[in-house]
């Protein structure tokens, strides 16, 4: 049978830990290239530059066949946004951000969602980019030795629910340290199984995928892009932790 989780070994570990940290501090790099007119796919090459030039690679670029450095998805897209040379980035958009770096072995995974513009931010996004990143601290904050994978959903569930946001079911978090998607599957609502047990040595891709509207999503034509069902916008946070014997330690801070 396959296995239905990982126990890294100390120097997975190590080496998870170099590339998430990659991963975090290019994520918040490249955020800060993010500017109204730019295409994503300028967005996309300049991603490819900071990854590289830390000495990584783009753990994405190539998985499954995906074509680009990084995911960018703008507004009413999910995740699995393409860069693309006739797509520009506007003020008033959100832009979601989702970073893979390979170094050594190890593979970081993280993502984050930017608003662009400098005035106010419409309340109902700022309300979902909140609610999303809350949800995110519930879920590692629930990754504790003895509770299961179920009590990680249930945290991110529980903030959704009580803010009236659609949590999107077809994709999930998921174990990640030496390849980019490993068991287990993390789902952001709960789910008839409870998963494996949280062991010290488990690394998690814990990542809400929220909508303001529907729950409800579809892939376009490309293959790749997800976007919601009624057009609403969604956001995307994603951070990696290791279960540790006391609270979990997030690989993936700035
Ligand atoms: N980063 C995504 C995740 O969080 C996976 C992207 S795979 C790609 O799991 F092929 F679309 F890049
Ligand atoms: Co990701
Ligand atoms: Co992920």
């Amino acid at each position: 049978m396959a296995r239905d989780y990982i126990i890294h070994t100390p120097d997975e570990i190590a080496r998870i830990r170099v590339a998430a940290a990659m991963a975090g501090k290019a994520r918040d790099r490249i955020a800060e290239f993010v500017r109204p007119g730019m295409s994503t796919k300028e967005l996309d090459m300049v991603a490819g530059e900071v990854i590289h030039s830390m000495g990584g690679k783009c753990a994405f670029l190539g998985y499954h066949g995906y074509p680009g450095n990084i995911c960018i998805s703008v507004n009413d897209e999910v995740v699995h946004g393409i860069g693309v040379p006739d797509r520009f980035i506007l003020k008033g958009d959100i832009v979601s951000l989702d970073v893979g770096v390979e170094y050594e072995g190890g593979i970081g995974d993280t993502a984050r969602t930017v608003y662009v513009g400098d005035g106010p931010v419409p309340s109902n996004v700022q309300k979902l980019l909140d609610v999303t990143r809350e949800a995110l601290e519930a879920g590692m904050n629930a990754a504790l030795p003895g509770n299961y994978i179920r009590d990680i959903s249930a945290a991110i569930e529980k903030v959704a629910k009580r803010n009236g946001i659609g949590v999107v079911r077809d994709f999930v978090g998921h174990g990640c340290g030496t390849k980019l998607h490993e068991p287990p599957e993390v789902p952001n609502y709960v789910t008839p199984r409870r998963g494996p047990l949280l062991q010290p040595g488990m690394v998690l891709a814990i990542e809400p995928m929220f909508n303001l509207g529907t729950y409800k999503v579809f892939v376009r034509p490309n293959r790749w892009t997800v976007c919601t069902c009624d057009g609403e916008y969604s956001a995307h946070f994603e951070h990696m932790v290791l279960i540790t014997n006391e609270q979990p330690e997030v690989l993936t801070r700035a």
